[in-house]
Formats: C-alpha cells, structure tokens, sequence
C-alpha cells in the first residue's frame, strides 16, 4: 500500500518572469517571457508528494476566481485528492516570481484565499489522522499550522515541518515537530542565531526539535537528530535551469520516503531518504516552473542511481 501524505497548506497561481538578472530595491530591468504556472508552497508539496508515489490530501483554500479553477484543477490532474480543498470568495493566493539566468528567483506571495484557511473541520481530522506523515508549511495563518499539528501528534501522525517562508516560530509550534526542513535563512530565523555554520544551525535548532534536515542548495543537504546522527548528503550535478519549487519537490519527496519507512527511521534509512530528496529537488531544478517541474517517481529513481551508486 502507498504511504499516505496529508499536506495542509497554501496554493498560488505564479506569475513568473524570466529576466537577465533579478532587480535591486528601486529598480527595473527589462524581462523576457512571461507565463502563469499553479504553485504554492502546500500544492507544490502535495503535488510532489503524489508524483513521488504517495497517496496524498490536500487541506487548504482557493478563490472563486479564474485562478482557483486552474489550481484546483492542476492539483486533481496530479492526483492529489482535493476533498479538503475549500473555495472560498474573493482572490486566489497569487506569488510574483523572477527567476534570471543564474537559475535564481525572488518570490513575493499575495496570500489571497490562503488566508482564509481557519476553520479546520473533523473531516480534516479524520485525513490527518489516516496519514503517515503530515506536511506544514508556514504560508497558511500560524493558528491553523498548530491546530493541525496538534491533531497530528494527538492521532500519531509524524508532522514535518518546512518552516518556509521564513518566520520566527512559537514553542506551541515547535514542540509538535517530528522533523524540521529548512534552508540556511530559515535555519537561522527559526533558531534565532547567526551562522555561516551549519553545524552550529543544526546544534541551535536541536534544543528545538527532535530533528533537522537542512538544505544547502548546490551543497547538497545536512541532517542531525537528538540521537547524536549527523549526514551531510552531496547534491547530484545537474545543469540548473530554475530553481523555484526545488525545495518543495525536496520537502515532498522526503516526506514520502520517511512514510515509507515508517516514522522511526533507522540511520542508513535516514541517508537514503536524504539522498532521494535532494534526487527530487535536483530534478525539479532541471525544469522551468513550480508545479510543472516537480518530477515523477521514475524520473527521481533514475538520479538517485546515477548519483548514489553504490551508496548504502
Ligand atoms: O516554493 C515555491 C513556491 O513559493 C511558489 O510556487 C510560490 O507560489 C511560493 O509559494
């Protein structure tokens, strides 16, 4: 049987623009193509999730605009089950993206219906509930974040949190997290230092949560937990093209593979399911968009075996 993902959180419709270089504060510069793709840190998530094998929930809101019928509709045609996707009135989330030709972006969310995500029902329970794995992100209100962690820890659901975009978090939150996923920015508003370090990120963040996987971009990915285990995993060589959603397609991957294996997961299973992650993110770079770029199952397998060869 599929392991089985509930992701509560965010979808937007993203606005992108492909330019030479991304703009300074005050200033413009001349793109060059322009599309529309379905994105949101939560659909994304969802969407990875599903396409890494998992049988995956979506629990979030979107307007009765143009824009919900299009992301309601990407997160169906992926296979996310949808049955806790609200409409709401007014506008759909929406996120104005530039990404340049390093392959880098910014990103500036409008969260529109996302806001509206307050009002979690007992069906939504009862989805957390039948999940292995409950995946958070922070771009739906903080309230809602903790009511389904709460629901998680209370029905043995293992919660992982993607602490994205970056926020200072509460104890109420933190002490509900099974596993933490958070690039080096993240890393250090969550733990409240400043470090180049990552090893003095992932000390700081274990006085918090149990367990921490850091991404590193081009690095790769790094992971400690309060058993003393700590990995560092390199990245596949890829040619980058875009790197928006390269962390969702990581989160949801990772998401997957813990479930798979169980929720306690062994250390040699920990290095694996870093490394099939970081296959995800790394395939996910390969491609121009959000939702559009998150790779299948066979597509991750096909790098990882490229990449890990031969690894435990
Ligand atoms: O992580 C990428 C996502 O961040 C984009 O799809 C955008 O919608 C924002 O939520």
């Amino acid at each position: 049987m599929s392991a089985r993902v509930v992701v509560v959180g965010s979808a937007n419709l993203d606005l992108v623009v492909t330019a030479p270089q991304l703009p300074r504060p005050g200033e413009t510069v001349l793109g060059e193509h322009f599309h529309t793709v379905p994105g949101g840190k939560g659909a994304n998530q969802a969407v990875a999730a599903a396409r890494a094998g998992a049988a995956c929930d979506f629990v979030g809101a979107v307007g009765d605009d143009e824009f919900g019928t299009q992301l309601r509709a990407s997160l169906v045609g992926s296979g996310v089950d949808v049955h806790g996707l609200r409409t709401v009135p007014g506008a759909s989330g929406v996120a104005l993206i530039a990404v340049d030709r390093a392959a880098e972006n910014f990103i500036v969310v409008a969260p529109g219906a996302n806001g509206a995500l307050t009002d979690l029902t007992d069906e939504d329970r009862a989805t957390i509930a039948a999940a292995d794995v409950l995946l958070l992100q922070l771009e739906v209100p903080l309230p809602t974040v903790v009511r389904a962690a709460d629901w998680a820890r209370a029905e043995g659901t293992t919660v992982v949190l993607n602490a994205a975009p970056a926020a200072a978090l509460p104890a109420e939150l933190l002490d509900l997290v099974d596993v933490l996923v958070v690039n080096e920015h993240e890393a250090a508003i969550v733990a409240g230092v400043v470090s180049d370090e990552p090893a003095a990120l992932l000390d700081a963040l274990l006085e918090r949560v149990p367990r921490v996987v850091l991404t590193l971009g081009a690095r790769g990915a790094a992971y400690a937990d309060r058993r003393g285990l700590r990995l560092e995993v390199p990245p596949p060589r890829i040619d980058a093209v875009d790197t928006t959603a390269a962390g969702d397609a990581f989160t949801g991957a990772l998401a997957v593979s813990w479930a798979e294996r169980g929720g306690d997961v062994d250390p040699d299973g920990v290095a694996a399911s870093l490394r099939w992650a970081c296959a995800a993110g790394a395939a996910c770079a390969q491609r121009p968009g959000a939702s559009t770029a998150l790779p299948e199952r066979a597509a991750i397998d096909a790098l990882y075996d490229v990449t890990y060869r031969g690894a435990p």
